[in-house]
């Protein structure tokens, strides 16, 4: 105990230091107006904490419905512990942070048509505010009523939010917190007067981690068929996914996800892979991460977006990383067929192919076999070839309610590698056009 506190601390002491010596003659950085969120700031999560949640939001600038008809987006980064202002500043936001610390303009922007909001979730993570590292939740259901609070508020600032149809979009682990907080949503919904109900139509998983044990199952023969081990190696994984089995079965969940990420290690030396995250790389891409942490430190960026000056921003807290340790492995696919059972919240699920770590193959391990009346029609629907512009983007599986979008040229941050196609697929799903009609 003593020592994983030391480690914690550790850990902590040397990324602040690392932030705190970030190139300050950087203050003149340009934030054009156009990136700067239609709002920003903290949504408290009770009269008695001084914990809030970080947001910027960013109003839909092309809708063609009235606003307060205008589908709202609510973005979560998934971690555990990682910012949503990563998806909001090099993913689907507005504007792009590039090497140089400047921005382009995001040719897939999802403010296009919806409103989209970003959330640092969990409190502690990003500019989000814990009042103490114990108070961070230690699980789904604590996460759940936490976003659920942090929603409600921000629906509650303006008259012009408060009915729009919500969709919750969550990015890797963060499929868990948009099946959680969904779930949550539609139970406290049922308990509530029509009025006072939460607008829930959608939730969205990309590159989701949502069983992860069975999601581990797929990687030494995906590995092997792709030709980046060979069969003796293939064995080696197969036995250290057994091992990830066998803590599960005990209930030994930190251990787990300490053996699934060494599993993954171990693949990636073997392979040589820069990252699993995307097996074309050779080198390693994710600097955007260090522009983000760069840009967010800034004092004047702080001051527009409502920050204390005081604040460090992380772009991945191990605070949050370690109250979370032992949730990873543990499945939240009842959640999702919860959704579906329901028969009034869509599910979109959506993998950039070339994702090693929760791609298609991981995601189809978890799908095919999920207790739904729908199920059987929606493994043997037809898998429908996706175009925009003409040119090959990827395939589009769907039964009522459920969609699956497989997206090719993209890694585990799908919206990042393809934003033209990304935008075109929430879109078209959220507005029901193409592909995405209900049948
Ligand atoms: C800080 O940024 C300036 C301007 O980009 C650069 O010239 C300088 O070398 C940087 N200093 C450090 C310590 O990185
Ligand atoms: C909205 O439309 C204007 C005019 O066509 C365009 O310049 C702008 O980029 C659009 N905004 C988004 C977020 O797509
Ligand atoms: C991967 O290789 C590095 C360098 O040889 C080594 O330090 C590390 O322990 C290896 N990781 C795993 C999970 O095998
Ligand atoms: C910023 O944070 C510091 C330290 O927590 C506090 O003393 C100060 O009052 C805060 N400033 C504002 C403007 O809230």
């Amino acid at each position: 105990m003593n020592n994983l506190f030391f480690i914690i601390c550790f850990c902590l002491c040397i990324q602040t230091h690392a932030s705190a010596s970030s190139n300050s003659s950087k203050s003149n950085t340009q934030f054009p107006k156009e990136a700067h969120p239609t709002i920003s700031g903290y949504l408290s999560i009770s009269k008695t904490s001084s914990s809030a949640f970080f947001y910027t939001f960013y109003e839909a600038q092309n809708s063609t419905l009235p606003l307060s008809k205008t589908p709202l987006l609510i973005w979560l980064q998934g971690g555990p512990g990682s910012s949503s202002m990563i998806g909001s500043l090099y993913a689907v936001g507005p504007w792009r942070i590039t090497e140089s610390i400047t921005f382009e303009p995001n040719p897939g922007a999802w403010n296009k048509f919806f409103g989209v909001l970003f959330l640092d979730n969990p409190i502690g993570t990003g500019f989000s505010i814990a009042s103490s590292p114990q108070e961070i939740p230690t699980n789904q259901e604590g996460i759940a009523k936490h976003l659920y609070v942090a929603l409600t508020r921000f629906l509650q600032l303006d008259p012009v939010y408060k009915h729009r149809p919500i969709y919750i979009v969550g990015q890797s682990y963060g499929g868990k917190y948009a099946s959680t907080t969904g779930n949550y949503i539609l139970k406290r919904n049922a308990r509530l007067h029509a009025s006072k109900r939460v607008n829930l139509v959608g939730v969205a998983i990309g590159n989701g981690i949502i069983e992860a044990v069975t999601q581990s199952r797929t990687h030494p023969a995906n590995a092997y068929y792709e030709g980046l081990i060979n069969a003796r190696q293939k064995s080696e994984l197969e036995k250290d996914q057994l091992e990830i089995v066998r803590l599960a079965q005990i209930r030994h969940w930190s251990e787990a996800t300490i053996a699934w990420r060494r599993l993954q290690g171990k693949l990636q030396n073997m392979s040589g892979l820069a990252t699993l995250y995307d097996y074309t790389r050779k080198d390693h891409p994710y600097h955007y991460q260090d522009w983000v942490t760069q840009f967010l430190n800034i004092a004047e960026v702080k001051k527009a977006l409502g920050v204390n000056e005081t604040q460090v921003f992380k772009s991945s807290s191990s605070n949050v990383g370690e109250a979370l340790l032992g949730d990873i492995m543990k499945s939240v696919k009842f959640m999702v067929e919860e959704l579906l059972k329901s028969n009034t919240i869509r599910v979109l699920l959506y993998q950039g192919q070339l994702d090693l770590v929760a791609g298609p193959v991981q995601t189809a391990a978890w799908v095919n076999n999920m207790k739904w009346e729908g199920i059987e029609e929606y493994v043997n629907a037809e898998r429908k070839i996706w175009r925009v512009n003409g040119e090959l983007a990827g395939y589009v599986q769907q039964w009522k309610s459920l969609t699956n979008v497989v997206v090719l040229g993209g890694g585990h941050l799908m919206a990042a590698d393809q934003p033209v196609n990304a935008q075109t697929m929430i879109q078209d799903w959220v507005l029901q056009r193409g592909l995405y009609q209900n049948v």
